[in-house]
């Protein structure tokens, strides 16, 4: 069995050696950076984390040094966006659970060195599931800022309908980014390419993004960490969960939920008034549509020369957002 394990990691070495030499002389440059980088990452999954160091030493001197690392590649202009935020965890208003769960994909990334040293992995790929507006996009860069990380929005939905039969070639090249370069990468309205394999009208084009997710995804070993969200669970293949070290479920924000949000949102506009009301009238929307609401209510006092937000015009912006709701 040790043996086993043993021929296959020289075996990926030695892959990994004729793979470099091959784009040293095609002039791979990006490429090469990429396979160095994957080297570094498969000598620190065998415990070998000094080499692995020295791996990646090198290749930082040599890039800033011979040259920088280019921008995304033209090729995927339009489809990846650098998002800038500053929403912070306590921001956050979510289950204790998820919370939880969140926290613990930051403790592992700040302490992966601890766990390389055991062979052991952080977690790193994360999927997020729930209904618009309830901190999907807001988690992904919450994750992005606490670890001091730049956050990269992959937009799905464009790459499928806009590359048909080109999408595995712009996938792959995504997955050659997230390995070059440290981020969060967020892979947004995800169900684009998720539905079940077979089911869609044009199954062989789906069937064959899909499956060139799910191999990138599991050949994944770079240091970034990779978060997909989508608001269709149902559309959701089961192989893809397997390919996630967590699967977070969101949901419409609770009545304690909805008074926090409240509380947090409306801060010192906050009029003297109990928001129970609020509360059961605010009952399904989600934490995005409460959020806007309490923003139109502060808006309307500050033009109308008011300080603080009233009972009555609290309960008038949650009606609007609940009628506009009703009327989709
Ligand atoms: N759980 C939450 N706690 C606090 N604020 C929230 C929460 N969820 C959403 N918001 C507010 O709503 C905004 C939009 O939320 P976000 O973009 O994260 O939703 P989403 O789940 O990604 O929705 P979609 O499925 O439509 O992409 C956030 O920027 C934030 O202001
Ligand atoms: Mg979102």
């Amino acid at each position: 069995m040790f043996s086993s394990a043993k021929d296959s990691s020289e075996l990926a070495t030695a892959q990994h050696i004729k793979a470099l030499i091959k784009s040293h002389y095609e002039d791979e440059g990006e490429r090469f950076t990429t396979l160095a980088l994957q080297m570094a990452a498969h000598e620190a999954k065998l415990g070998h984390t000094t080499l692995a160091d020295e791996i990646r030493k090198l290749i930082d001197k040599s890039k800033t040094k011979v040259r920088r690392l280019k921008p995304f590649s033209q090729d995927l202009d339009g489809l990846v966006l650098e998002i800038h935020t500053q929403d912070k965890l306590a921001d956050l208003i979510i289950s204790k659970h998820l919370k939880e769960r969140i926290s613990r994909v930051l403790k592992e990334f700040k302490q992966r060195d601890k766990l390389q040293k055991h062979g052991l992995e952080n977690r790193r790929k994360v999927l997020l599931t729930g209904p618009p507006g309830t901190g999907k996009t807001m988690t992904a860069s919450i994750i992005a800022k606490e670890l001091h990380l730049p956050l990269y929005v992959i937009l799905m939905d464009k790459m499928v309908t806009k590359f048909m039969g080109e999408t595995s070639a712009k996938l792959r090249m995504v997955f050659d980014t997230i390995t070059e370069r440290r981020g969060v990468y967020l892979f947004d309205e995800f169900d684009a390419i998720g539905g079940e394999r077979g089911k869609e009208n044009d199954v062989g084009e789906m069937r064959r993004v899909l499956n060139s997710f799910l191999q990138f995804i599991e050949r994944d070993d770079s240091d970034s960490i990779i978060v997909a969200a989508t608001n269709n669970l149902k559309l959701l293949d089961q192989a893809l969960f397997r390919r996630f070290d967590d699967v977070l479920h969101y949901h419409l924000p609770t009545k304690d939920e909805i008074k926090q949000l409240f509380e947090n949102r409306l801060a010192g506009f906050r009029g003297n008034f109990s928001l129970e009301d609020g509360i059961v009238s605010a009952e399904g929307l989600s934490h995005a549509e409460i959020s806007q609401a309490c923003l139109d209510a502060i808006k309307e006092s500050i033009l109308n020369d008011k300080k603080k937000v009233t009972k009555p015009l609290l309960t008038k912006v949650i009606k609007d957002r609940v009628c506009a709701y009703e009327n989709e």
